[in-house]
């Protein structure tokens, strides 16, 4: 019988479960640092590889190394033949964060008795990082009805991946803004998916199989889900005109949730948003259609900070993000999936720390509220 002292911490609210020297929030502030570098220096400034060095390696790397991790990154990006044919065969309609889960569960069934190493683990890392970049712009091109391709391998991740996406080149800033993109979702401490990466690597299981518990809890809409639906409530909406009768309508009368709109531990805006929203605007300004949902979310944006501020609810990193994908020319169910495609590096860095230094199956306990004692009735004596 459960101690009478025992509570439930409802969601897990302010409960820690690890320590981490990989990323700090000031959820008052509005700031996030990964190993010390403040989002807004790291992202002007950095590339997404030298982020997955910082957070898998533990320091930004000097030009041998970066050149290193690139070249271990392009020997790693194709996928293995079985696994192009499973993906090439995933129906053109499927829920694409469904369609992740099935491509790296294929990692995952490679995986018997993994056994976790710190060089090892790191390898396995820069192997999951470089195939999430096939994987995922292969199942964008299942979903566009396109062939499934190789890898194109140039020398940055998100040019790769662009290329791999698209058959016609990509602008320089299109695929910088990528690179940038990837960067704001590296990481975030230990959200939802995180967490449910490090309860399965907290088992002993394998690497893989951890990214794709940390897929399957991204794809709710309260989590990564909200990238795709925040994006979608601009589409809603359709012009800046009903901004105003379409909250009043949803948010006041019907209650409904804004997405992309409040956070567990922000209070204030979320850094990330406020980078993604210059984005937005910079893509705005020669593209009527990019501008037409801005003008739109900033609107939005306006009322809900009036209705909740005081709430300490405000805009988070997946508002504005669906606009600057729809700029770069994915198509409105990408948002997610461009998430994992960064967060991939933040799941793995994590369970390598957990696992490496802090490893003890995570393994809670419920109060216990039913009936506590009855005996067993046939079925033909019962009512
Ligand atoms: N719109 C309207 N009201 C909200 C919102 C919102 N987006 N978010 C929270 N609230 C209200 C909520 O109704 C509750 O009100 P009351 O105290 O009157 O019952 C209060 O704020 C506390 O909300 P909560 O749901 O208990 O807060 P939480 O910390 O458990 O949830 C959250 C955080 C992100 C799930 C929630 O804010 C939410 O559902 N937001 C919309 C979905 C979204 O944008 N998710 C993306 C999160 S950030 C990036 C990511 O992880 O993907």
């Amino acid at each position: 019988m459960m101690e009478e002292a025992a509570t439930v911490s409802k969601g897990l609210e302010d409960v820690y479960i690890k320590t981490t020297k990989l990323t700090t929030i000031d959820g008052n502030k509005g700031i996030l640092r990964y190993r010390g570098y403040d989002i807004n220096d790291i992202s002007e400034h950095g590339t997404f590889e030298e982020v997955i060095h910082l957070m898998v390696y533990g320091e930004l790397p000097n030009k041998e190394q970066l050149k290193a991790l690139r070249d271990s990154l392009k020997s790693h990006y194709a996928l293995d033949k079985g696994i192009m044919e499973v993906i090439s065969k995933l129906p053109k309609d499927g829920e694409p964060l469904g369609m992740l889960e099935v491509a790296f569960s294929m990692l995952a069934m490679k995986e018997k008795n993994y056994k976790w190493e710190p060089k090892a683990d790191r390898e396995k890392a820069i192997d999951i990082i470089a195939k999430a970049v096939t994987i995922i712009a292969n199942i964008y091109r299942v979903k566009e009805g396109l062939p499934v391709k190789e890898p194109v391998i140039k020398e940055g991740y998100a040019e790769t991946f662009m290329a791999t996406c698209f058959d016609k080149p990509v602008s320089k800033e299109v695929i910088s803004s990528m690179d940038k993109a990837l960067i704001l979702y590296t990481d975030h401490e230990v959200p939802a998916s995180t967490t449910a990466s490090l309860v399965v690597a907290s088992t002993l299981s394998d690497m893989a199989s951890s990214v794709v518990a940390g897929i399957a809890a991204l794809k709710g809409p309260l989590h990564g889900g909200a990238a795709e639906t925040a994006f979608k409530q601009f589409e809603d909406i359709g012009s800046v005109e009903n901004v105003e009768q379409w909250f009043k309508h949803n948010v006041i009368e019907n209650n409904a949730k804004l997405m992309g709109f409040g956070h567990r531990v922000y209070k204030t805006m979320d850094p990330r948003a406020k980078i993604f929203k210059r984005y937005a605007e910079m893509f705005a300004k020669d593209n009527p259609k990019v501008d037409k949902y801005f003008q739109i979310a900033k609107k939005l944006e306006e009322l809900g900070v009036q209705k909740f501020g005081n709430k300490g609810i405000y805009p988070n990193t997946d508002f504005y993000s669906g606009i600057v994908y729809y700029a770069m020319g994915f198509p409105t169910y990408m948002p997610t999936p461009l998430f994992a495609l960064s967060r991939t590096t933040g799941w793995l860095s994590h369970i390598m720390e957990y696992v490496e230094e802090q490893q003890r199956i995570i393994r809670p306990r419920a109060i216990y509220v039913g009936i506590q004692e009855r005996k067993y009735v046939p079925i033909d004596q019962r009512h």
